[in-house]
């Protein structure tokens, strides 16, 4: 990493194409776009309607001729083409322009950790397809461990664990590099299934789509945790007679609910803790885990994991920014490299 740390400080801008959401760093300029990873496109005429916020909203109340489209999809970019036109409108002409004029345009990008060939190479084309002549790609464990201001660089183990939209990936870093990781597929979505399929299943309720963040901030200050209101109002469609209802739901069995899928997480803190060698083990203990993305927010999801491991859990500062703020870090040179004192020989 220390080599590429000076590739990285030519990079005039970077991305971090999520599942759920997609940031652009300019250099200088800082956080520029933060907005969902969604496209609304007419299918007769191919035209692009709206990207970001704007087409989250459009989720599932669009005529048939529209459709709502998300590029990203499990941490991989799966549709290029429209990646690259969510982009360009999401930069907006200014930063575009700005960018345009650099005589050799160089971008950086985080990828899973686990990305296949064609994943990274899906993420370089996109950004080639906006001008970048050259693409750096980065882990995106190694950028949120950078963000979240963990010492990735020094030789000490720091375990650090990014909760996303599509999959959770976990891992412990040492001297920049990653020792041991682990990739499960459970993240935010999976929990919004799991809500939406307890009120179903429970209370015989369809949650529009749209409602399942309100639901969760219902729940959260606390909600989540056994300290929180015992139950909360939520309105939705019966599913027998498609009527609106509101129910009381009890939040502990939301909380058993959405504890489901994150049974997996705990085995995977488990494996990575055994692929790792014991003097690292040690040094994890007293420094616990770090977690990073958004749904690292969950409420009561870092009461969970400290209860299931034993172990300091602590969440970083806005979670779900770090991967592209470490970017934004290495981008201006801010991330110094490991000096060697090494005595003259
Ligand atoms: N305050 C919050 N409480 C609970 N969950 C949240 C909160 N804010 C964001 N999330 C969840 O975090 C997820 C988005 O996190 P993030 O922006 O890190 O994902 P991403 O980078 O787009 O996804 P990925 O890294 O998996 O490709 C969503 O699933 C969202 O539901
Ligand atoms: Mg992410």
């Amino acid at each position: 990493m220390t080599a590429r740390l000076d590739q990285l400080r030519r990079c005039h801008f970077a991305v971090d194409l999520g599942a759920s959401r997609t940031r652009v760093y300019v250099k200088g300029a800082g956080l520029v776009v933060d907005q969902p990873s969604v496209a609304a496109v007419n299918t007769r005429t191919g035209a692009l309607i709206a990207v970001g916020e704007l087409a989250e909203r459009m989720t599932g109340r669009t005529p048939h001729y529209i459709r709502v489209v998300r590029p990203v999809s499990g941490g991989n970019v799966v549709d290029i083409e429209m990646a690259q036109r969510m982009l360009r409108h999401l930069l907006g002409d200014k930063v575009r322009r700005t960018l345009r004029r650099k005589a050799f345009l160089r971008a950086a990008a985080c990828t899973p950790n686990d990305a296949d060939p064609l994943g990274r190479r899906a993420a370089i084309e996109t950004l080639v397809g906006l001008g970048a002549r050259r693409v750096e790609l980065v882990d995106t464990l190694i950028a949120a461990g950078v963000g979240a201001g963990l010492p990735v660089e020094r030789p000490e183990a720091t375990m650090i664990m990014v909760c996303g939209a599509a999959a959770t990936q976990l891992a412990v870093v040492s001297l920049g590099s990653i020792v041991a990781s682990e990739r499960i597929p459970v993240g935010g979505d999976a929990v919004d299934h799991a809500i939406v399929q307890h009120l179903r299943h429970q209370h015989e309720l369809i949650l529009p789509s749209q409602s399942v963040r309100p639901l969760q901030l219902a729940l959260s200050g606390n909600g989540l945790t056994p300290q929180g209101p015992a139950s909360t109002e939520i309105h939705g469609l019966d599913v027998a007679t498609g009527l609106a209802r509101s129910v009381k739901v009890d939040t502990a069995a939301v909380r058993d609910a959405i504890q489901t899928p994150f049974t997996a997480l705990f085995d995977g803190i488990g494996k990575v803790l055994r692929d790792c060698p014991p003097d690292l083990v040690a040094d994890l203990a007293d420094r616990g885990i770090m977690m990073v993305g958004g749904s690292a927010l969950l409420p009561g999801l870092d009461q969970m994991l400290r209860q299931a491991t034993g172990m300091p859990v602590s969440i970083a500062e806005r979670p779900e920014l770090c991967a592209i703020e470490g970017l934004g870090a290495m981008l201006e040179g801010r991330v110094e490299p490991l000096e060697l004192n090494l005595p003259a020989e």
